[in-house]
């Protein structure tokens, strides 16, 4: 008898976005005939095509993939030296932050690492989680059999939700009691909030004091645009000891379909065995990536080498303001219409109040009837997101200049 991994029956519905498209798709059998008028701000996807660094050092790998001289199979597990290179020095020596190539590992996505990095992990951690939060981080330790079954408001037993409100700017408090794992991540998703250096400090001092790890998920630092905000939880003193960085190239360089991302696990970073003795981390996730990764495709790794060249920095800032200065049209629109609105400032994603008496997805309904827009139910990030939906700047001019237009229409 086969028997199934059980943690999985506890799993709330489908993953949120397959069940948006779900529920899109069901409307749009219903309602053909405005179908054709949908526009997604769902999902955060992108839309504009790769830069142009990206696609000139995609073809060239695979010419070179065509000739036996210049052939490669297998790469290293962890990522070409100079990719990560490259990596090392743009987005933390340039930046006065010491990490070494070594301690950079190229995956095919934020996503997957932050699942997989609880391989490495024991099974009796306290984990915390900021509500709202990126589903992710609480499906995949449902998965791995982390949490007990959930109660009505979605809320699983055993994991511990930092509530992240309009009191206290969307950033995580910290916990009352002591959790061994905390997911942050910064820009948030779905929030669209920053922390400032002094929050993420008292994170690490937090984290240093209690033996505990952050996982922190950068995927949007990109975005952030005042100097003063921290894009790398290492510009905090400490945090090599107590800290994994999650980066991603889907939302910098537009790569959501050609996945290419990145882990840093300092060499410094040590977690306790069940005996107690003190053990590196960084031995452990190299140990996990050889044994179950390949590694990211040679052309996709020079790709996203290509976006560190002079011409790909330009085009990747070029890339992240159109979709700012959707941010803004959309920000603006929801305000004009008398939304409180959020984020979207450092951020691609525009966090928004339901108007008073409607939940999270009496606006999906709205929108999704009124003005034939896809917008994501805060609800569908945690109990705290209800009564809040999440707009993703990530889109055409014209159809975010349309979506501004629709809004302003809608009877809120
Ligand atoms: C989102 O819309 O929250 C993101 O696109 C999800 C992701 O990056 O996996």
């Amino acid at each position: 008898m086969a028997t199934i991994n059980d943690n999985y029956l506890k799993l709330k519905a489908g993953y949120l976005f397959p069940e948006i498209s779900r529920r899109v798709r069901v409307w749009s059998e219903d309602n053909p005939d405005a179908a054709p008028r949908l526009i997604r701000c769902g999902i955060g996807d992108v839309t504009e095509p790769l830069p142009l660094a990206a696609i000139e050092a995609l073809k060239n790998a695979t010419d070179e993939l065509g000739e036996r001289e210049t052939f490669r199979g297998y790469g290293p597990e962890q990522g070409y030296e100079w990719l990560r290179e490259a990596i090392a020095q743009h987005e933390y020596r340039d930046r006065g932050l010491f990490i070494d190539a070594d301690e950079i590992f190229i995956s095919d996505g934020s996503k997957c690492d932050t699942a997989n990095i609880l391989d490495i992990f024991g099974d009796n951690n306290t984990i915390a989680v900021s509500d709202p939060v990126y589903p992710v981080y609480v499906d995949t330790n449902v998965m791995a059999g982390h949490t007990g079954e959930a109660d009505e408001s979605g809320a699983y037993e055993g994991l511990i939700y930092l509530p992240c409100t309009r009191e206290n700017g969307f950033v995580a408090p910290l916990p009352s009691q002591k959790v061994d794992l905390i997911y942050l991540c910064f820009p948030n998703n779905p929030t669209g909030a920053v922390a400032t250096k002094e929050q993420l400090k008292t994170w690490v001092d937090y984290a240093l004091q209690n033996d505990a790890i952050i996982l922190f998920d950068a995927a949007y630092s990109d975005y952030i645009r005042d100097p003063e905000l921290p894009r790398s939880i290492y510009e905090i003193e400490g945090a090599r000891d107590c800290a994994i960085e999650f980066r991603s190239f889907s939302k910098s360089g537009g790569f959501t379909g050609v996945r290419c991302a990145l882990t840093v696990v300092p060499q410094s970073l040590q977690g306790t065995s069940k005996t107690g003795q003190k053990v590196a981390i960084h031995p452990l996730w190299l140990r996990r990536s050889t044994t179950k990764f390949n590694g990211v495709s040679y052309p996709i790794q020079r790709a996203a080498e290509a976006l560190y060249s002079p011409q790909g920095r330009a085009q990747v800032a070029e890339l992240v303001e159109h979709y700012m200065e959707n941010a803004r049209i959309l920000r603006e629109a929801a305000q004009n219409a008398g939304l409180e609105t959020f984020g979207g400032l450092h951020a691609p994603y525009i966090w928004v109040g339901a108007p008073d008496g409607l939940s999270s997805w009496d606006v999906f309904d709205l929108m999704l009837r009124e003005a034939n827009v896809v917008i994501t139910p805060g609800s569908g990030f945690g109990s705290k997101g209800e009564g809040f939906f999440r707009i993703s700047a990530f889109n055409s001019r014209e159809n975010a200049v349309e979506v501004a237009r629709r809004i302003g229409n809608v009877k809120w």
